[in-house]
């Protein structure tokens, strides 16, 4: 079992995820060998509330975590019993939503006599694209590495080290109040444009003008002292690479407000909500020029400040590789902004395909490959931890 491999061959990790408003089945060999991924959104179910209503993201989870597990053993050509193991998201999340996976999880673990493997949401995240790069064929990753994982629960930026085959972070900045994906969001329900608000400000922007609206982001300085105590690390004395979204979501309220789109704004929201999923076209038809204008200028500096501020921490570590993942990291800007801007930094950038940027449970089954090598195997005490911290 220390190699990895079962009698069989690599261990092969079913992976469940069902931390927010995805559910997720995913079955992977070996660690980077997708055989399966199959993700139930709950998107329609939160869609009429602009954002997620935790108490139907639990029932969601609970009528879909049977079928999309189902759906993912057949589509890997297996069944229960051929797998090695039982690997699920335990935090951070929505309790009720973690609890479902993680409940089920145990039963099946329980029932089929296999490993159970918890797993940190945010490890996925990271694991999600080194398993792309493996299955690229991409090359030894060069360290210093730097992770920026930026979606609707968390903005962070993490120092990544691999001890022999185990893997260990230190949190060298996140943010003090919103989420980058939520700041997406909330933007998004502001000006009548949907949910979810990343895709909906990303196809919105597409016929703004991004210079129109100037927003600024407040200078966050201060050195690191408590965070390294906490992670254990050797930052003192280094810059924090701290973020905050709050003011820019104010900013945008206040701009709405002055300008008094109250008005156009409801008119296009409603007309959005007829259709399923709008396109760039339907928004440029839709939507006044300075909706538009304003969608574009409000991606334009958060790409902008995330660029500016991944990029300063890559200098300040000397990294090599910054991991770019998360929901958000599916925007194409953001992709676009920091492949541009990356090469004056010596990093190269890596992301995970759009797919799989946002949740899924590939990424949760790759992460548990190195607990499985190591023996870090969960017991029948594992709850779900909806503040869970990633070390
Ligand atoms: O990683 P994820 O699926 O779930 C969390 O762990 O939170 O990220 C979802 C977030 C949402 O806030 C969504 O609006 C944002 O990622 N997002 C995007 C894009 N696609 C999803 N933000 C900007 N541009 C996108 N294309
Ligand atoms: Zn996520």
């Amino acid at each position: 079992m220390k190699t990895g491999s079962t009698k069989q061959g690599p261990a092969v990790i079913l992976g469940l995820e069902s931390s927010c408003d995805e559910t997720a089945a995913a079955v992977v060999r070996g660690g980077n060998e997708l055989l399966s991924s199959v993700v139930a959104s709950q998107f329609a179910t939160h869609a009429p509330y602009g954002g997620v209503v935790p108490e139907l993201a639990s029932r969601e989870h609970l009528r879909s975590i049977v079928p999309v597990t189902r759906a993912a053993l057949r589509e890997a050509g297996l069944d229960y019993a051929s797998v090695d193991a039982i690997a699920v998201t335990r935090g951070p999340g929505l309790a009720g939503a973690l609890l479902t996976g993680v409940s089920f999880a145990k039963s099946l673990a329980w029932a089929l006599e296999k490993p159970l493997i918890g797993v940190n949401h945010i490890e996925g995240h990271i694991h999600a694209v080194l398993l792309e790069q493996a299955r690229a064929g991409g090359r030894e990753l060069q360290f210093p590495v730097l992770a920026l994982v930026v979606s609707g629960g968390h903005t962070h930026l993490f120092q990544v080290e691999r001890q022999g085959t185990s893997w260990r972070y230190a949190d060298i900045g996140h943010t003090r109040d919103d989420a980058a994906g939520e700041a997406f969001d909330k933007t998004a329900k502001l000006l009548g444009l949907g949910y979810p608000g990343g895709p909906a400000i990303e196809r919105a922007a597409q016929s703004g003008n991004s210079k129109a609206v100037p927003f600024t982001f407040a200078q966050l300085k201060h050195r690191a002292r408590q965070e390294s105590k906490r992670a254990g690390r050797m930052q003192e004395g280094r810059p924090r690479f701290d973020f905050s979204y709050s003011g820019i979501k104010t900013a945008v309220l206040r701009y709405v407000e002055t300008h008094r789109m109250d008005a156009t704004i409801a008119v296009h929201r409603r007309g959005l909500m007829e259709i399923a999923e709008p396109s760039a076209e339907d928004y440029r038809a839709r939507c006044s020029r300075q909706t538009l204008d304003l969608a574009a200028s409000f991606q334009a500096a958060m790409v902008g400040d995330l660029t500016q501020r991944a990029l300063a921490a890559c200098e300040e570590y000397g990294a090599q590789t910054l991991l770019v993942t998360g929901g958000v990291a599916a925007n194409r800007a953001l992709r676009d902004s920091l492949q541009q801007r990356a090469p004056e930094s010596g990093v190269q950038v890596l992301f995970p395909g759009r797919a799989m940027s946002t949740d899924n449970a590939a990424m949760i089954a790759a992460a548990a490959y190195p607990k499985w090598i190591a023996e870090e195997f969960a017991g029948w005490e594992l709850t779900a931890e909806a503040d869970l911290p990633l070390r």
